[in-house]
């Protein structure tokens, strides 16, 4: 009976230790799962990477860091990695940006409505969200439902 007794206490014990460690992972995974779990894909970073180099890096910088590339009526291309103002718009209003170019009369960026295809505007948005933290990201997602 005492016997039985130890057993069942080694048990729960590991049970214990068993279920503190699987929590621990848990929520070690799920700062994982939050980037995983984005609109895009790895392979649309990785297109992206290549449209934004070629068509966007111009005047966003390498790494959507923006720049100080002074363009006509003192317009500057405006940081797109989450430090600035891009995350107040949803998608299909950034996709709009990049269609359209400047909206505004003083706006200084070329329209790619017709230069790139769907696919890459979607590639090139991928690769500049890839550097939002998840709370950036978090409050865009937000921002968006309330539109
Ligand atoms: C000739 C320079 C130039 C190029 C090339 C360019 N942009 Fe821009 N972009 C700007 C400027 C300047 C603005 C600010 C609005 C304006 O003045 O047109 C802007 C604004 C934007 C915005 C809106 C940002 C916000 O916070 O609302 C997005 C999104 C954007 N660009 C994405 C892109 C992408 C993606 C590419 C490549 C496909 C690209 N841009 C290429 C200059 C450029």
């Amino acid at each position: 009976m005492k016997r039985t007794g130890f057993a069942l206490a080694i048990l729960l014990t590991g049970i214990f230790v068993f279920s503190c460690d699987s929590m621990k992972n848990k929520s070690n995974q799920s700062a994982e799962t939050d980037k995983k779990s984005r609109w895009y894909t790895e392979a649309q970073v990785q297109t992206g990477k290549t449209v934004f180099l070629k068509n966007c890096a111009v005047c966003h910088g390498k790494k959507a860091q923006g720049t100080n590339k002074s363009l006509a009526h003192g317009s500057k291309p405006p940081p797109l990695n989450g430090t600035a103002h891009a995350y107040h718009h949803s998608l299909s209003e950034l996709k709009r940006s990049i269609n359209m170019g400047g909206l505004s009369e003083s706006g200084k960026m070329p329209k790619f409505k017709d230069l790139l295809k769907e696919d890459e505007k979607l590639a090139a948005i991928a690769y500049f969200q890839s550097f939002w933290s998840d709370a950036v990201y978090r409050k865009w997602q937000k921002m968006s439902r309330m539109k």
